[in-house]
């Protein structure tokens, strides 16, 4: 048989499906296939039935669902209008990335695979079912895979065989050339480079929302630096409700693209347009033409730690020996758990590694960048305020994520990092920013109460969902607030009591360390198992947990569990029914994140 167009679709939601998306990519192009990749709904899925090879590369996230930038793929998929052979020219291979501690594992790769057999599709393989718990990473499951995945092609289209591929110390082409121009300059202002117009903001499309205010909120003396930002949504068809998600897209630091350029020779005011060297589009979020500096600081992720198939590149651009002989051991499936420590362990970022490879990175082309580095990916926050109370405004809570690793630099979270840096008094500063919906649902009845627990920036969802409630006349408010010292980290505090004061809220705080023994929000709910259970038996209240501290959420359900006992006369048996009755009806619902 002839040799096939390659296919690769990707569905990603932090970008790893992506990588691995890329990498297939890059092996078919020493094999001289042609390919072309994508996100899966960014590919008319009509064409579908007349492709005859294609890969899918899914993770599966949360809860079992597909990444955002596979929903309308997924949708499609499903109708059951599809008739059933509509797929019978196809050959496919799917593979899932997924985690083992979470309940549906890989389960968006599985029932796709179903789906296309079930399509009339034929599998050149069992699904690849990766799973990021394994001791030595994804890799363990998609390197055999990729083999096996690599033979079948070859029995299947015979002429690939008499293919010489490329070698694998030879770079491959880049996927776009730079086209440097002289006499252009670059078009000042946000909100240039990012399109305004009517349409609703999208990842493709994100609206540049005015920073209006950026106000620390904890002690200065507090451990914890937590933002109150607020940012300016006219003009923008944004709509949002109690429980929705902010997405953007954070920017490197200025010292840090600075440093960046310096390693690379690179001009940083110089300015280029992309020309793709495939039939791969040029990325919707770089203008053309585009300054260097506006892709290193806004696209390419160079503060994240990289993944091996940066050093598999970068070996191949070295003429440094000491430095290729490292940089193929860390690229090699035997330099793995050494990787892991240079990399992994003390998250060391991109930037980190060239800095530590200065001859091989003073030989990287400029055209490879957006091939070496994988683009900056966007960050969600749960939205803090209602539109009904702040129209024409979306705040959000922030803590500024700071650690230290075995490196002396501390290391800082991109996101919050940069948000923290932003000062509307040093002139108007733009945040791209998308809104999606969010899993945590208010009750539309008015006389429902709400419960709920947010410790630290667990509050914000709450924030939100309070005004919004009290703007529709809701006041059956309890809020469960903690944090570690009522005079550092109780932010709110002075919005909290006014609305205690009208009777819209009853609160409850735990403060950790203002005493010996630690206080908890879980503590204060087991204190208060009469009114929780007042509420919720008789009054079918909902119940809401929220926040990032690891155990907490578990704690609570705990501690509710155990106030439906003692105030309900259950077993524990019991209890544990009503509870997750009361998850599958929706009258329990939490959202955590780390
Ligand atoms: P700690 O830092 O003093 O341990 C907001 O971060 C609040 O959540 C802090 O008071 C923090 O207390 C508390 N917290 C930490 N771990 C928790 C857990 N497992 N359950 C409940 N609250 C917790």
């Amino acid at each position: 048989m002839s040799q096939p167009p390659l296919l690769i679709l990707y569905g990603s939601q932090t970008g790893t499906a992506q990588d691995t998306a890329q990498r297939i990519a890059r092996q078919a192009k020493r094999k001289r296939l042609q390919v072309q990749v994508l996100p899966l709904d960014n590919y008319n899925m009509a064409n579908l039935i007349s492709e005859s090879l294609v890969v899918f590369v899914c993770a599966t996230t949360g809860q079992g669902d597909p990444p955002d930038n596979m929903k309308n793929f997924w949708r499609f998929l499903f109708r059951k209008s599809l008739p059933l052979g509509s797929l019978s020219r196809l050959d496919c291979a799917v593979l899932g990335l997924g985690d083992s501690s979470y309940p549906k594992f890989n389960f968006v790769a599985k029932k796709l695979h179903k789906r296309l057999l079930q399509l009339g599709a034929s599998a050149l393989l069992p699904a690849g079912l990766a799973d990021d718990q394994h001791d030595l990473g994804s890799d363990a499951v998609i390197d055999p895979w990729l083999t096996s995945f690599w033979e079948k092609v070859l029995t299947l289209y015979s002429s690939l065989a008499d293919v010489t591929p490329l070698r694998e110390d030879e770079p491959l082409p880049p996927t776009y050339t730079f086209h440097f121009l002289d006499d252009v300059k670059e078009e000042t202002g946000d909100r240039l480079r990012i399109t305004t117009d009517q349409t609703v903001p999208s990842q493709s499309h994100p609206f540049p929302a005015r920073l209006v205010s950026n106000r620390r909120v904890t002690h200065p003396s507090h451990f914890q630096d937590v933002r109150h930002i607020e940012l300016d949504i006219t003009g923008s068809s944004i709509q949002f409700a109690a429980g929705d998600v902010v997405m953007m897209y954070p920017r490197n630091a200025p010292e840090d693209v600075e440093q960046f350029c310096q390693l690379l020779r690179l001009d940083p005011e110089g300015m280029f347009t992309l020309r793709p060297t495939d039939n791969t589009a040029v990325p919707a979020r770089l203008p053309q033409p585009c300054s260097v500096r506006h892709l290193v600081e806004s696209y390419l992720d160079i503060g994240a730690v990289p993944r091996r198939s940066f050093f598999e590149m970068l070996s191949t651009f070295s003429d440094n020996e000491l430095e290729q002989e490292k940089l193929v051991e860390f690229g090699s499936v035997a330099g793995q758990s050494e990787l892991h420590s240079y990399c992994n362990r003390p998250r060391r970022t991109a930037l980190e590694v060239l800095a530590d490879f200065p001859h091989t990175t003073a030989q990287l082309k400029v055209d490879y960048l957006l091939d070496l580095f994988p683009e900056i990916q966007p960050r969600s926050f749960s939205i803090a305020s209602s539109l009904q109370a702040h129209p024409h405004r979306l705040q959000i809570l922030v803590a500024v994520v700071r650690y230290k690793t075995k490196i002396h630099k501390p290391r800082r979270g991109l996101c919050s990092t940069w948000l923290a840096s932003l000062d509307p008094a040093q002139g108007e500063v733009y945040v791209p920013l998308w809104v999606k919906k969010g899993s945590l649902k208010f009750p539309k009845d008015r006389d429902t109460p709400v419960i709920m627990v947010g410790p630290g920036t667990g509050v914000a969802p709450f924030r939100s969902a309070i005004q919004e409630r009290i703007a529709e006349g809701k006041t059956a408010n309890v809020l469960f607030f903690g944090c570690r010292s009522e005079s550092r980290d109780f932010y709110f505090r002075s919005e909290w009591e006014e609305l205690m004061m009208a009777g819209h809220l009853t609160l409850f705080t735990a403060f950790s360390r203002d005493q010996e023994d630690k206080v908890y929000v879980q503590h204060r709910v087991k204190e208060n198992a009469e009114l929780l259970w007042d509420l919720i038996a008789n009054k079918s209240a909902c119940f809401y947990i929220a926040g990032n501290a690891k155990q907490m959420p578990a704690s609570v359900s705990d501690a509710l569990k155990e106030a439906f006992q003692q105030e309900g006369g259950m077993s524990a048996d019991e209890a544990e029914q009503m509870f997750e009755a009361m998850e599958r009806a929706g009258q329990i619902q939490s959202e955590t994140w780390s």
